[in-house]
């Protein structure tokens, strides 16, 4: 006899932490592709990929291939000692990082690498003279659940209830480029990208002056799919090549062809000084990675950072394997091309389906913000988690999101098949013209 879900679900809510937010009732035991089946045997097409992590898929043959020839070499070691794998993987990252990244450091984790690319920001400062200097953030933004990622996160939901542990000292925000939602109450193009205007007025008004690094996530993932307008991170870029602070790009979330390119700060031509990867990058193993200009590396010295399972030759050998798929796959331009297609058809879907207020994304990171008037867009939260629970009945898994929870993500692995997302896409749109505002 089969395990049955109710059952294990039980079992669960007796030993795990009260922390995790609303938990699908869904048990997952198996993975194939862009599809995982329950306990129970039912099948669903995962377009939510864990959370955004399985690119290439659940399971793929080249990644569970590597990681048993790896295991059964050597599974740990440390950074104390010199491993070949380890070594491999930074050789391949050089190879497809934006040019003038040239030095790593593995972590585990997106909020590890995060607090790892701020603090190398703030000793590359320290090194130039910039003590104590600040780190400029965007609302909407997500960086990772610890003390300084939670401060540098944008949204009070993160936060509550946690003091100045989510509030630590020299953090301070500027608006996130929500056109829909301008925080300006402007409309691009006539608005000339005041976002960007805005935060550099944060350097001037809010900071001594001294920043040590500003931090954006190219698309805002967490925050509801924000696509920034084209102008907007070049010129946040030049802002900080004038004013000396390190331009740090988190990648956790739209790296490895999730955007339509290897990292979406392709899309924009940008030369971060620091990018931060983790999610898709172990092919479902655990691991994050800082890259960095030379020169900006070279402000840590020796035993200034480090990690014990940081560089583990299991998730480095995943990560090899997740990246030669990627690329012999082309999956980034597959992504661009089943992006643009779902793009077109939840757009199309607007003239029928009014809880539709918004539909944006790069790539397959897309955002449907639900909203329960198209005139005052006040947003329609419980119809998106309506309209996820309607999905799952149809064996449809997706992402619910956004700074009020009213973005519906469809993030799938870049594997999915042209008719699994066609007619995935056909569900979601039929479900959202259903519901009831
Ligand atoms: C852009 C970004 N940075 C950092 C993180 C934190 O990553 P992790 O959950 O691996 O700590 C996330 C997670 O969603 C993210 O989207």
């Amino acid at each position: 006899m089969g395990r049955s879900a109710s059952e294990i679900i039980e079992r669960d809510s007796r030993l795990f932490m009260r922390c995790y937010p609303a938990r699908t009732k869904l048990v997952i035991a198996r993975g194939r592709g862009a599809e995982v089946w329950d306990v129970e045997g039912k099948r669903y097409l995962d377009l939510f990929s864990g959370i955004a992590v399985n690119n290439v898929g659940h399971c793929h043959p080249r990644v569970v291939e590597a990681i048993r020839r790896q295991s059964e070499e050597l599974i740990h070691t440390s950074m104390l000692y010199y491993n070949e794998t380890v070594l491999k993987l930074a050789e391949k990252l050089a190879g497809i990082v934006p040019s003038g990244l040239s030095r790593f450091f593995f972590a585990n984790s997106g909020a590890e690498a995060v607090e790892g690319a701020v603090k190398l920001a703030k000793k590359y400062a320290a090194k130039r003279g910039m003590g104590g200097a600040q780190v400029i953030a965007l609302d909407c933004s997500f960086h990772g659940r610890t003390s300084l990622a939670l401060t540098l996160t944008g949204q009070k939901k993160y936060k509550q209830g946690l003091g100045n542990f989510a509030n630590s000292p020299g953090v301070v925000h500027a608006p996130s480029p929500y056109c829909y939602r301008c925080p300006l109450g402007l409309r691009y193009p006539e608005c000339g990208i005041a976002c960007a205007d805005a935060l550099e007025r944060v350097f001037e008004f809010r900071t001594s002056g001294e920043v040590a690094a500003v931090i954006v996530e190219p698309v805002q993932g967490e925050g509801g799919i924000i696509v920034p307008p084209d102008e907007y991170l070049p010129r946040v870029q030049s802002i900080c090549r004038e004013h000396g602070a390190a331009f740090i790009v988190d990648e956790v979330q739209t790296g490895l062809g999730r955007t339509g390119k290897i990292f979406a700060a392709e899309h924009w031509g940008l030369e971060p000084d620091i990018m931060t990867m983790a999610k898709a990058l172990g092919g479902g193993l655990p691991i994050g990675a800082i890259a960095a200009r030379e020169e900006v590396a070279n402000a840590f010295e020796a035993g200034d950072h480090f990690s014990t399972f940081g560089g583990n030759p299991v998730s480095c050998a995943a990560a090899i394997a997740a990246i030669d798929v990627l690329i012999d796959e082309k999956l980034h331009e597959r992504a661009e091309k089943l992006g643009n297609l779902l793009l077109k058809m939840f757009r199309n879907a607007q003239d029928e389906a009014e809880l539709i207020g918004d539909v944006r994304g790069k790539g397959l990171m897309i955002g449907i913000e639900l909203v329960k008037d198209r005139e005052g867009k006040q947003p329609a939260s419980d119809e998106a988690s309506k309209t996820s629970e309607e999905a799952l009945k149809k064996g449809i898994i997706i992402g619910v999101g956004g700074v009020k929870k009213n973005v519906i993500r469809i993030q799938p692995p870049l594997v999915i098949t042209e008719e699994q997302a066609q007619k995935a896409a056909e569900e979601i749109i039929a479900i959202i013209k259903q519901i009831k505002k």
